[in-house]
């Protein structure tokens, strides 16, 4: 009898410990993405740009802007051949002109580009 409430006991504590948690760690990761770090165009930067630029680089353009900005390859070529990321950063002559984006943005769009354009 005694040993019998000796065994509840012991199994009453596995089960007590067994549930105080400190074993999450070791549930697999839910989150599908392999990299959550990386930026892409369709998850990420068409947003920014379709909120921030597309008022005026639209398709077809407006208020005097000069290009498109609705395709991968226009903001990518953007990049590279008109300056669009020393744009969205000076104070001076700021794109959108309006001012400045968030940091967050910007910090977005800068990280894409250092990530190699990713597009998915
Ligand atoms: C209110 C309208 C408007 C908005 C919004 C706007 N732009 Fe512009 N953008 C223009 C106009 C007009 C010009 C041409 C005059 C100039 O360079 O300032 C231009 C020029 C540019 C240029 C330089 C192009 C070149 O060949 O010299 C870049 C790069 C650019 N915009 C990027 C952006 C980005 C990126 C955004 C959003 C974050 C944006 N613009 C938002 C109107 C706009």
């Amino acid at each position: 009898m005694k040993f019998k409430n000796l065994t509840y006991a012991f199994a009453i504590t596995l089960l007590l410990f067994n549930c105080s948690g400190g074993d999450d760690d070791l549930s697999p990761n839910p989150d599908p993405d392999p990299d959550p770090t990386s930026v892409t165009y369709n998850g990420t930067i068409k947003n920014i740009i379709n909120n921030n630029c597309n008022s005026c680089h639209g398709s077809p353009t407006s208020n005097s802007a000069p290009m498109s900005l609705t395709t991968y390859s226009q903001v990518k070529s953007a990049v590279e051949t008109r300056g669009l990321i020393s744009r969205i950063n000076n104070t001076a002559n700021p794109m959108p002109q309006s001012g400045l984006m968030s940091q967050t943005n910007r910090n977005l769009i800068q990280q894409w580009v250092d990530q190699g354009f990713l597009e998915n």
